[in-house]
């Protein structure tokens, strides 16, 4: 195989100060599949992730729980990287802010930077957004609070090294001029050219009030403004300074994938550091959407941040990705309800997919002993199904080149439908019933043959759904190795032994919990805001919710219960199965908790729970209740009694 180039893929490194949620899981999930697409066309693909872990509200946060600020990002960093296992994302590198070798790099490019007269010391008088980490100047503050977030900023005073972003302005607008793909979409690109327009002020490029952050080369006292720091990981990853060959083939990246939030921190200081250092930029910045909770922006403060483990632990990774990929309008903003994943999964991959898999490898075995037949003389519809096959495979690689991730679902579902159609108008049934065997093995072979090419079509995107299809349709080569020359038509060999499977994607019935939610939008798979202060975590007080009445309170039946048995819900790892009793009555819960407690802990434990709660089936196991538990990022405690008081007791 000769060389078919390389290509170098990024997300922004999220900052370890929360777990993470689904709308993060969006972004590493498109540019899994983009770098899975690429692998599959040949291409060197180096893709990278990481962690921004310095800054002023990683260490307020760490301080306000009283560990230091490693110990802190070290136990989340834990959970991102899970996060990314169970989703599949298949990252090359992942690059934490903390990491030696990332110091040295920003500490040479600063040095670099300043040697070159591009980096003065000043004084600093302005604002801060310590959420956003961003010097705001007064004119561009909206209602005096962070025109990017809308939350308060601070108003900051000190000594500072500036760097020189003005001297560069005129550079970098010829640049984006010239290089139209440079910005993403085009709305994006238009606003940064009016931002840069507007006049750029020069950067403040370093802090001397908090000491969480990689030290300025050339003065101890000052810590390097982690925007700085951040943005330098994509050299860091590439092996600038560590791995000068690989540094030559990877760099410029050809994509820094990020949300709209952070396009300006991209396409302004990101490419003046690279000017500065008289490197290459990148290819392309693409700013996507954001993805809402119904049509809000998801945010802690409104208690509506779906958990991505828990929704795949629900559904499955699959669905999840495929939900992602297809439902949003790439860079556009998108909307998550649970009804809308709930039919998508029901119409697209239960019925469409699901059922294409199951009819085609039930029928080759029911009327073909399960072995793939040779194929006979075609007919128009067969040679139409072969050509959209064909085309399905340039047009899937002609939408990711244009990074339209749901055109390249679409046209691989378009493949699916005619193939469904294909079915019908084919009639196998009818073929078997009047002995028209050639005809029969003809069709049988087009549909394997077709699964076959979908398998591989689908496998940079739902990787395990690939995978399963592989499988029934029994194919002994390893699909990871698969490329895109597989996807010819005629490469499945006759005389291949399908197998019999299990459905790859059951239908979600709607049982109570999700027609409540889907009718009501009530934000099912949510976490509590937890915030710190104090030196310790503490709930956020302030609530969206509306005020209640004694009434609303008293239809609530909570009761003291008593856990008898508990074991694993099997196939999800978040949850567990109760066996409880409310004085003399026995139930079944279903809980959340399996990633906080070990099932045999939890025996004997006098816990509170809603004993009127309609009962509902979790992931297929019936939940007769729900217990009550109160929750941080880092830990989740069951609600107990204090005294020893006996099952069955009423809670007011
Ligand atoms: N640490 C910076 C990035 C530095 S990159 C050199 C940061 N981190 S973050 O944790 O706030 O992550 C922001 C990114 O997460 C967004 O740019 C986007 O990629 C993703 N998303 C977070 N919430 C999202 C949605 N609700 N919807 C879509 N993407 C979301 O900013």
């Amino acid at each position: 195989m000769g060389d078919k180039g390389r290509y170098y893929i990024t997300t922004p490194i999220y900052y370890p100060s929360d777990r993470l949620h689904i709308g993060h899981a969006y972004t590493s999930t498109i540019a899994d599949s983009i770098a899975r697409w690429h692998r599959f066309n040949g291409k060197d693909v180096l893709f990278l992730t990481g962690s921004d872990e310095h800054g002023q509200k990683i260490e307020r946060i760490a301080k306000a729980r009283g560990i230091e600020p490693k110990d802190y990002v070290d136990k989340i960093v834990g959970t991102f990287k899970s996060l990314w296992e169970k989703y599949d994302i298949t990252y090359d590198d992942f690059v934490r802010t903390t990491d030696e070798r990332h110091r040295k790099v920003v500490q040479e490019v600063f040095q670099r930077i300043y040697d070159k007269g591009d980096i003065y010391k000043d004084t600093y008088e302005g604002w801060y957004c310590t959420p956003c980490e961003a010097f705001w100047v007064e004119t561009k503050l909206e209602d005096g609070n962070c025109p990017d977030c809308g939350r308060p900023v601070e108003l900051v005073k000190e000594e500072s090294y500036f760097f020189k972003l003005s001297k560069y302005a005129d550079g970098l607008l010829q640049h984006i001029q010239e290089h139209p793909e440079f910005i993403r979409p085009e709305s994006r690109r238009n606003e940064m050219v009016n931002f840069i327009k507007s006049g750029l002020e020069d950067l403040c490029v370093s802090r001397t009030t908090f000491d969480w952050g990689i030290p300025v080369p050339i003065d101890e006292n000052h810590v390097i403004y982690v925007w700085f720091d951040a943005l330098t990981n994509y050299l860091t990853g590439a092996g600038f300074l560590q791995d000068e060959a690989a540094f030559a083939r990877y760099w410029p990246a050809d994509l820094h994938l990020v949300g709209k939030e952070i396009v300006r921190f991209h396409t302004i200081i990101w490419p003046i550091i690279l000017m500065a250092l008289d490197l290459p930029l990148p290819k392309t910045v693409f700013g996507h959407g954001w993805l809402l909770f119904g049509d809000e922006k998801m945010s802690k403060s409104k208690g509506n941040v779906v958990d991505p483990m828990e929704l795949a632990d629900e559904f499955g990774v699959d669905a999840i990705r495929y939900f992602l990929l297809r439902e949003i309008s790439f860079g556009q903003d998108g909307s998550f309800t649970r009804q809308a994943l709930i039919d998508r999964i029901n119409a697209d991959l239960a019925n469409d997919l699901g059922n294409l898999l199951h009819r085609s490898v039930a029928m080759i075995i029911r009327y073909r002993d399960g072995v793939i037949p040779l194929v006979g003389p075609l007919t128009e519809l067969e040679e139409e199904l072969q050509h959209l096959a064909a085309t399905t495979v340039v047009e899937v690689g002609e939408h990711i080149d244009k990074l339209e991730l749901n055109g390249a679902l679409s046209a691989i579902w378009r493949l699916v439908a005619r193939t469904n159609k294909y079915i019908d108008e084919a009639a196998p049934w009818s073929l078997n019933k009047a002995g028209n065997n050639e005809r029969l093995d003809t069709v049988l072979y087009h549909l394997a043959e077709t699964l076959r090419i979908l398998a591989l079509l689908i496998k940079s995107f739902l990787p395990t759904t690939g995978a399963k299809m592989w499988t029934q349709l029994g194919i002994a080569t390893d699909l990871e190795l698969c490329q895109v020359e597989d996807a010819k038509w005629g490469g499945l060999r006759p005389n291949t032994k399908v197998q019999k499977g299990e459905p790859i994607f059951p239908r979600i019935e709607l049982d109570e919990t999700n027609e409540a939610d889907a009718n009501d939008e009530t934000p099912q798979k949510t976490k509590k805001e937890v915030q710190p202060a104090g030196g310790q975590t503490v709930v956020q007080t302030k609530t969206d919710k509306p005020l209640i009445d004694i009434d609303d309170f008293a239809k609530l039946d909570l009761r003291v219960a008593e856990i008898k048995q508990a074991e694993p819900v099997p196939g999800a790892d978040r949850l567990l199965q109760l066996q409880i009793k409310i004085g003399t009555e026995e139930r079944q819960i279903v809980a959340g908790i399996a990633q906080h407690y070990q099932p045999e802990a939890l025996i004997g434990k006098h816990i509170v729970v809603v004993a009127n709660l309609k009962p509902a089936k979790v992931r297929g196991v019936v939940s007769e209740g729900m217990l009550l538990a109160a929750s941080t990022p880092d830990g989740l405690g069951l609600l107990t009694v204090e005294r020893d008081i006996p099952s069955g007791a009423q809670v007011k």
